[in-house]
């Protein structure tokens, strides 16, 4: 095969399931995170990083065969690639596709890194944590999440 098909190589089509395009170079992995996927469940999951956009620079992507994401998913994601679109394929046509928008809220995805909050606890409470400025603070107790969004979603 010649250099210029190498070039021209792409990941292929899915049949149904979810394209996320648009993601901001380099954070493919943190969204695989966000969505519990670490390749033990089966799905047949694409990745392409920094891949050439004229709107990012560089942008990644991520499909995912079979699978719709919750809103709760989409609201995380939408605070480590804020110009994601969510492409919803139903054989192989795409079906609906909206932008992710940055939510007030985010539930149930991060865990709070305060040990002694009661979302960390053994108790049947939802972490919450209300979107600010400068990250995501948990409503129960105050803890601000800044930096490392990544490190601290919740494993499935
Ligand atoms: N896609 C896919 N499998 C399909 C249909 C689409 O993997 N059966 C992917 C495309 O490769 C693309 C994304 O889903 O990465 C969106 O598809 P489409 O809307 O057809 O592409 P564009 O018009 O280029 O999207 P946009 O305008 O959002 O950039
Ligand atoms: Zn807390």
């Amino acid at each position: 095969m010649s250099g210029d098909d190498d070039q021209q190589l792409r990941v292929s089509k899915i049949q149904n399931g979810t394209v996320i395009d648009h993601i901001t170079g380099g954070q493919a992995l943190n969204v695989l995170a966000i969505l519990g996927i670490d390749g033990t469940s089966g799905e047949s999951v694409s990745v392409a990083m920094n891949m050439p956009s004229d709107r990012l620079g560089k942008k990644d992507i991520v499909k995912v065969e079979g699978r719709e994401l919750s809103q709760n998913e989409v609201d995380v994601l939408s605070l480590i690639a804020p110009a994601a679109s969510i492409n919803i394929v139903r054989d192989y046509d795409v079906v609906e596709k909206h932008r992710v928008e940055r939510p007030s809220v985010v539930v149930g995805v991060l865990e709070c890194p305060n040990h002694n909050c009661i979302t960390t606890e053994d108790e049947p409470v939802q972490s919450r944590f209300a979107v600010v400025d400068d990250g995501v603070r948990c409503e129960y107790c105050d803890t601000i999440i800044r930096d490392e969004l990544p490190a601290h979603i919740l494993a499935d």
